[in-house]
């Protein structure tokens, strides 16, 4: 039996006696620990066969100073996470600190990770002094991984964390904690930092698998702390091998995102996806704030999408949205009652909605973008496009072959030349008229988003009809009025 699945072996959950297997073949049994779905899933993907939800977790993820501070809920609700993350692994979960210290309350506590949590071993610290909960959790028909050598959950009684074994009569007493766990029916158990020879010598002994930690290359197998192995952590045992080292990726990535955010880059085109209105390049445009979404034609939310996005932001935190999940939820029951004919109350899918239900930019998360301005352009797309409609539009040709050889003087040098610094003038005249007309534009835009919808909207009527009452004008006098 390999360690990683073949693509057409269908995927099963291993069993203490596929890693006896293992060990039966002379395989070296690599482990790992995990914490959350997604690493455990990855790390199943990978093919470990087995993962620890070690008590580890409390130094490396949640940031306690020992594992002493574990406790039951905490490792049964990571033990959740990585059985749903994983098809294959087998799943040790780690006992944390006294609950195992007698043989009923380990039975208890090792049935919650095998029933609750969906684990398939646990493993518990100490040799001979923990021989007595092995066998009566064996008995139980609950598979037992023990833990020898450095036991971190004794730190309180050892001082300090140091290679164990150094003397002869800590080897000797190594061993028969080794022969008293095996004795006691542990499928296997973890050697942590043990003098290699010894852990060597142990691994001989025994007819089951050790699994090393700072114990080098003699045991059965091997364990890391996942973290370490990532290089996650601020810490990096000197018996690890950081593959990557994601700490400084994520740093990276934070430190980028941090200033793509500031710069207004994040999130772009791509991250806005297509559920806004889109410039004619697919671009998503941008909405003016705390605009009222009032027509039908433009884009409104079915009720059942809000819930959903109401939903997911409420686990960030948007205030008043628990109310509004409530009211639209009642209306959803409402529409999908049968005989239910209440012509006000229907909702419509993802089109109209009734006028009580319309949404402003903010309440829908700023996802939705029902007005095209122009200022959503990019400055790149808009110099493009002006630069394209410029060269690509006869009328300027001849406007400028019409208008330029009027300021031509032979006497003044040589006609090309005079004709690139009438260009270079109108180039910077027409600059200069652009970009005041361009910021003066944008302020009254941004003043205009400052105020209410309906004062954007009783500008738009005033432009709306200014322009009317000048074509008015000209038709009545005949003239052009600007
Ligand atoms: O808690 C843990 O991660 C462990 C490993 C060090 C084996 O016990």
């Amino acid at each position: 039996m390999s360690a990683t699945p073949k693509p057409e072996e269908t995927v099963r959950r291993l069993t203490v006696v596929d890693i006896g297997k293992l060990y039966a073949d002379g395989t070296r049994i690599p482990m790992l620990t995990a914490y959350d779905y997604p690493t455990a899933q990855i790390l199943d993907e990978a093919g470990i066969p087995m993962l620890l939800v070690g008590d580890s977790l409390g130094q490396v993820v949640l940031g306690y100073a020992t594992t002493v501070q574990v406790t039951m809920p905490e490792m049964v609700h990571h033990t959740k996470a990585v059985v749903r993350g994983t098809k294959r692994a087998l799943i040790v979960a780690d006992m944390p600190f006294l609950s195992y210290a007698t043989p009923d309350e380990a039975t208890e506590n090792a049935g919650i990770f095998l029933r609750e949590a969906g684990a398939q071993a646990v493993k518990v610290e100490g040799g001979v002094r923990t021989a007595r909960v092995i066998e009566t959790l064996v008995r139980a028909g609950i598979p037992v991984m023990g833990h020898i050598g450095l036991t971190p959950q004794s730190i309180n009684t050892a001082g300090k964390i140091r290679v164990q074994g150094k003397t002869r009569e800590q080897a000797q007493s190594l061993i028969a904690d080794a022969l008293a766990v095996q004795e006691a029916g542990a499928f296997s158990m973890v050697l942590e930092l043990v003098p290699e020879q010894l852990a060597a010598a142990v691994t001989e002994r025994l007819h089951v698998p050790t699994i090393g930690i700072g114990a080098g290359a003699g045991c059965s197998g091997q364990v890391q702390i996942i973290t370490d192995l990532i290089g996650l952590g601020d810490f990096i045992p000197k018996h690890a091998r950081p593959y990557v080292r994601i700490r400084e990726q994520i740093r990276g990535a934070a430190t980028a995102y941090a200033s793509d955010v500031a710069a207004g880059t994040f999130p772009g085109p791509a991250e806005t996806g297509s559920r806004g209105p889109v410039d004619r390049a697919g671009r998503a445009l941008e909405r003016h704030p705390g605009q009222v979404h009032r027509q039908p034609a433009r884009r409104c939310l079915g009720a059942e999408q809000y819930v959903g996005q109401c939903r997911s932001r409420l686990r960030t935190g948007v205030p008043g949205d628990q109310h509004r999940i409530g009211q639209l939820q009642d209306r959803t029951q409402l529409q999908r009652t049968p005989g239910h004919h209440d012509d006000d109350q229907r909702l419509p899918q993802g089109g109209e909605l009734p006028q009580q239900l319309e949404l402003t930019d903010r309440e829908i998360g700023g996802r939705q973008a029902p007005v095209l301005t122009a200022g959503s352009l990019t400055p790149w797309t808009s110099w493009r496009q002006g630069f394209l409609v410029g060269i690509g539009n006869p009328k300027a040709a001849l406007f400028f072959l019409a208008f330029f050889p009027q300021f031509i003087h032979p006497e003044a040098g040589p006609a090309w030349a005079q004709v690139l610094v009438l260009g270079a003038v109108i180039i910077a005249i027409g600059t200069v008229l652009d970009v005041s007309y361009g910021v003066f534009g944008g302020l009254v835009r941004a003043r205009m988003a400052r105020r209410s919808s309906r004062g954007a909207r009783r500008g738009r009527i005033a432009v709306g009809l200014t322009y009317i009452g000048l074509g008015g004008l000209t038709a009545a006098t005949g003239h052009r009025a600007a």
